[in-house]
């Protein structure tokens, strides 16, 4: 029999967790397989310039523990809408015809693409277009169409939940107020599970709007019953009710160009106007993304890399590997294409958080 070959790349935001997948990957399409795979580099833009390296069995050993990807990421190289520089200005061109190319001739029998739902949404119109195709959903913000969970969540929430803590200690010694900045575009996974982990007293996120009057007065309160310190987790897409979010920058050669930030800076000034009450802001950002996973991480990484070669090498293509209700299913990647999976403003977690007194700044 022909000894199959596989492609794997990484594709948007690193995430702890990343290697764990390669290296499962790898080592079962060797082990169980006995096939050939090769490493695209930097995601799709290796696509597009041909940078590729065979992976061994021994390269991929020892990077379980490793943060990041050995593979390199690239979140602005989408092959329909590509970032090309004239000048000094940055024009876009599809160039997915000639990616398609280079997949055909480096005579591949599937395409693994790690990533979340930009990625995963490319690799769909791929696999439309005659690509096989295999995903792995990936992103800390745990927001991917079709599965309970993604690898990284984990990790960025017991870093989140770490920061949370420390800032416990110094908010009650300094009387203060205390905001903590989160990463989350869309959805409120990470501020709502390090919240809910950590004792936040208010938790903001995309999913709820917050009216600051609200948000002012439960700080107010809490000081009135000798509570002399509060704790604000937001995520970075937190917005006012009526109000939008806060753009950190603009890149300029991504499609998806919007980075939010800030919003707890902003939230912070108006605070300390409105109560009187010192306040300070601290935003954990790429914190949450880089270093080491959780072993809930790496185990996941491995089940969901295993399952990935197991789609593959039953022709399960145009299909990504997920979790639903604590089993691994393959769902349609035209599901993880479909957009965020948000909180559910009434969803158990936050009903239990506010059960416990805490505010969502709605109410
Ligand atoms: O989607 C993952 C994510 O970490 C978001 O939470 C965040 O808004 C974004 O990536 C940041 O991207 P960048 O690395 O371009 O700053």
């Amino acid at each position: 029999m022909k000894k199959k070959k596989i492609a794997v790349l990484t594709g948007g935001g690193d995430c702890p967790g990343l290697n764990a997948v390669i290296r499962a990957v790898t080592k079962k399409a060797i082990l169980d397989h006995n096939a050939e795979v090769i490493g695209v580099e930097d995601g799709f833009e290796g696509l597009v310039d041909k940078r590729y390296r065979q992976l061994s069995y021994d390269q991929v050993s020892g990077i379980l523990s490793l943060g990041g990807t050995i593979l390199g990421t690239s979140n602005v190289a989408n092959p329909y809408n590509y970032p090309v520089k004239e000048g000094q200005t940055v024009g876009f061109k599809d160039l997915s015809k000639q990616v398609i190319g280079n997949i055909k001739d480096l005579n591949i029998d599937c395409l693994v693409c790690i990533g979340g739902d930009g990625t995963l949404a490319i690799a769909y119109r791929l696999y439309q277009e005659g690509v096989p195709v295999v995903g792995i959903p990936k992103t800390i913000d745990n927001d991917i169409f079709g599965t309970d969970i993604s690898f990284g969540f984990d990790t960025a929430v017991q870093i989140a939940t770490e920061g949370i803590d420390r800032l416990h200690t110094t908010a009650q010694s300094h009387h203060r107020v205390m905001i903590v900045e989160v990463m989350g575009r869309r959805a409120g996974w990470i501020a709502l599970h390090s919240g809910v982990a950590g004792g936040g007293d208010i938790i903001l996120i995309p999913e709820i709007p917050y009216d600051i009057n609200l948000v002012a007065e439960r700080v107010r309160s809490r000081r009135e019953k000798g509570k002399r310190f509060s704790i604000i987790v937001i995520a970075e897409g937190a917005k006012p009710i009526g109000g939008d979010v806060t753009i950190k920058r603009v890149v300029a050669d991504a499609s998806d160009p919007v980075r939010l930030g800030g919003i707890g800076f902003v939230l912070g000034e108006q605070l300390e106007q409105m109560t009187g009450l010192e306040t300070r802001t601290v935003v954990l950002g790429h914190l949450l993304r880089g270093g080491t996973p959780t072993p809930f991480d790496r185990i996941l990484g491995t089940e969901l890399g295993s399952g990935a070669v197991d789609l593959i090498f039953n022709n399960k293509f145009g299909q990504m590997i997920a979790m639903q209700n604590n089993s691994f299913v393959a769902v349609s990647l035209e599901i993880a294409a479909q957009g965020s999976r948000l909180v559910s403003p009434d969803g158990s977690l936050v009903r239990s958080a506010r059960s416990v007194g805490t505010c969502f700044g709605n109410i």
